[in-house]
Order: C-alpha cells, then sequence, then structure tokens
C-alpha cells in the first residue's frame, strides 16, 4: 500500500470506510467517456493508495460499474468495502422486498460476490413502506448477503422509520460547499440516531475543480445538462464564477479547489466520508490529497461566506428526477 487513509466510523453497527471513498458512477460514462482497462486499472490504484470503500449502484451503466468493480477486486475481496445500491429508477416498485430480493442476486453476480458490506436503498419507493424494503434488506443482512444498510436521499422523517426497521449505517445524500441542505434537518438527525453521512458530488459534479471554466469544457454538455440543471447556460455561467472566486482561497491554502472542497468536508465531522469520482489517477491524487489538510477557521469561514446554503445556480436534478427525492 503507497499510503494508509486513516478510517473513519459510519454508524454504529461496525461498518468503516476511509476518509475518502471511491465513486464509480462515472467509469460508466456519465460524465464522458471511460476506458474499461483504465477504470480496472484506477481502481485498484485507488486501493493501492488506502482507499477502501468503493460506492457503485445497479443502475450505473445498467450494471456496467459493478461488473467493473467485480473484474478490479476479484481475489482481494477482504481489502475493501463495497457499497452497491438498488431500487432507482423511473418506474415505481423497485422498493418492493421481491424487487430487492431480485436486485442483490444480480448485484452479486456481477460484483463477485457473495456479499455486499454496505447495501442502500438508491431511491425510496412511494408505492412501497419504508418498513418493507429495509425489512426486505434486514432480511439479507440476517441471510449473510448484505453486512451493513444504507439508504440515499431521504428526508428525517423515513430516516427514523428506517432506522427502527433495522438499524442504518449510512444515508448517502449530495452534499458539498455547493448543496448544503443536508446541514438543515438531516445531519441533525443522523448525529442523533448516530447514522454516518457518505457525501455524493462532493466535487460538485465537477464545478468545484475549478476545471470547468467554459461550457466547451464540459464533456457530454447536452446531456449533463438535462439532467442536471446547474451546468445550463446561465447557471453555469454562475456557478463558474463562484468557483473562479474560490481558487484564491485554494491557493492561499496551498491547495486546489477539489483538493479544498473535500477538505472541507471532511472538517465538517468525523461522521462524514465523502465519495468523489475520477476517471483518471491524477485527479485521483490530486482528491487523496485532501485526506492530509488540516484547514483553519478563516479558511473554512471563507468557504462558508463564499458558498451559503442555496448557492448553486440551478436546480441539482431535473424535474423527472427530483420528483423521485424524498423530502
Ligand atoms: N446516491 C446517489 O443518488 C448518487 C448520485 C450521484 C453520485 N453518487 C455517487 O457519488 C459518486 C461521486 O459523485 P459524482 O462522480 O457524481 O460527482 P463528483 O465526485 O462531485 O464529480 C465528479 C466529476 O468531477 C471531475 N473531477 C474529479 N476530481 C477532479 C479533479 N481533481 N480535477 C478536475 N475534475 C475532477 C470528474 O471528472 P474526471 O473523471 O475527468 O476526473 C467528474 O466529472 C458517484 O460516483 C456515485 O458513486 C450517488
Amino acid at each position: 500500500m503507497d499510503h494508509a487513509l486513516a478510517q473513519r466510523p459510519l454508524g454504529s453497527m461496525g461498518l468503516h470506510s476511509s476518509l475518502l471513498a471511491f465513486g464509480a458512477m462515472g467509469l460508466s460514462g456519465v460524465y464522458g467517456a471511460a476506458d474499461d482497462h483504465q477504470s480496472i486499472a484506477l481502481l485498484r490504484t485507488a486501493l493501492d493508495k488506502g482507499v477502501t470503500m468503493f460506492d457503485t449502484a445497479d443502475v450505473y451503466g445498467n450494471g456496467h460499474s459493478e461488473s467493473l468493480m467485480g473484474e478490479a477486486f476479484e481475489g482481494m475481496r477482504q481489502r475493501v468495502v463495497i457499497a452497491t445500491k438498488t431500487g432507482e429508477g423511473a418506474d415505481s416498485g423497485r422498493g418492493r422486498p421481491d424487487y430487492i430480493r431480485q436486485a442483490v442476486e444480480e448485484s452479486l453476480r456481477r460484483l463477485k460476490t457473495d456479499y455486499i458490506d454496505l447495501y442502500y436503498l438508491h431511491r425510496v419507493d412511494p408505492a412501497t413502506p419504508i418498513e418493507d424494503s429495509i425489512g426486505a434488506m434486514s432480511e439479507l443482512v440476517t441471510a449473510g448477503k448484505v453486512r451493513y444498510i444504507g439508504i440515499s436521499e431521504v428526508g428525517p422523517k423515513t430516516i427514523r422509520r428506517a432506522h427502527a426497521t433495522h438499524p442504518i449505517s449510512a444515508v448517502q445524500q449530495e452534499y458539498s460547499l455547493f448543496v448544503r441542505e443536508a446541514e438543515t434537518e438531516v445531519l441533525p438527525t443522523l448525529r442523533e440516531l448516530g447514522i454516518g453521512l457518505v457525501a455524493y458530488a462532493p466535487i460538485g459534479r465537477g464545478l468545484l475543480s475549478g476545471a470547468l471554466k467554459h461550457i466547451e469544457d464540459v464533456e457530454n454538455w447536452e446531456q449533463r445538462k438535462a439532467r442536471y440543471p446547474r451546468f445550463a447556460d446561465d447557471a453555469f455561467r454562475a456557478n463558474v464564477q463562484r468557483v473562479e472566486k474560490m481558487r484564491q482561497i485554494a491557493s492561499d491554502a496551498g491547495t486546489t479547489p477539489a483538493a479544498l472542497a473535500l477538505a472541507w468536508l471532511l472538517q465538517s465531522g468525523p461522521d462524514i466520508v465523502p465519495i468523489f469520482g475520477t476517471r483518471g489517477v491524477a485527479h485521483l491524487e490530486e482528491n487523496l490529497r485532501a485526506a492530509s489538510l488540516a484547514l483553519d477557521a478563516r479558511t473554512v469561514s471563507r468557504l462558508t461566506e463564499l458558498f451559503p446554503v442555496g448557492a448553486l445556480a440551478g436546480a441539482r436534478y431535473n424535474e423527472a428526477a427530483l420528483k423521485r427525492i424524498d423530502r
């Protein structure tokens, strides 16, 4: 192992992750083309550099992202914490116990393993009581197919109901300098219940890296703006302007905007694990530097002033995707 990244507990059931975790969604072409051989090598490099938790979902590339992880970690299962999800998709019924029971088998096959460390309900199914979805996942724990349970994009009431059904180890929510809404109700609820927060899209889907200055810099722009309105014309320009102001703060802290965005999340609480995504080793290395960055109080207050709650221009998702988010 090149480096050892410190471990953080997630929840109170025994789950641990490296300070920073790796998100494998972008390896299935969401933000631009990715090469499978390079992606498999990248996953192994991340492991060698001390990342232990790897995040995927059955919907990422329709199983493709899980298959890459299965390929990358075959023969080294004990060294990785595999997190995957089910229950996301346009049609309802994906939170039904029978759907979950079948989905887990397919994920296990693609991941080439007989257990999943952290299994999330990706979205709450409005047609299925949360107790039924989590109850089915709890049975998977009893059967030894799943070790810990998580849930993604949920409001406080659902978190409480889910946790009363089976102890939840992690809630996965979008959380970054641009999207701080979790601080209002979700984070206090998680802290009261002793549940960890896994912060997804911590680099604001690329915006907080400062690498995207012009629309021409954004790979798959048409597709991205259709799904993520933050990339649409005026919203994109407003977001870039704000990130431009962050450059000086990063430079004064002796780092880059991407590493600063991750370090800010890490200093926000010992119960937070950011999962970033990248397709390249250079960005992986840059992002991992966040783990050894100590931010002083002045840097933190400059950041929170520049990025107040609601700073993101443009909605997080398009309307269809927003409808599937539980509040
Ligand atoms: N639960 C959910 O509903 C949900 C939703 C979305 C995501 N997630 C999870 O969260 C993970 C991370 O989210 P994400 O990938 O959407 O967003 P992210 O980590 O905020 O951003 C990823 C984007 O940033 C770019 N990037 C990363 N590091 C960079 C750097 N140092 N410099 C310049 N650009 C950089 C990547 O491009 P390059 O590839 O070129 O580096 C990619 O386009 C996903 O992989 C997935 O596992 C979960």
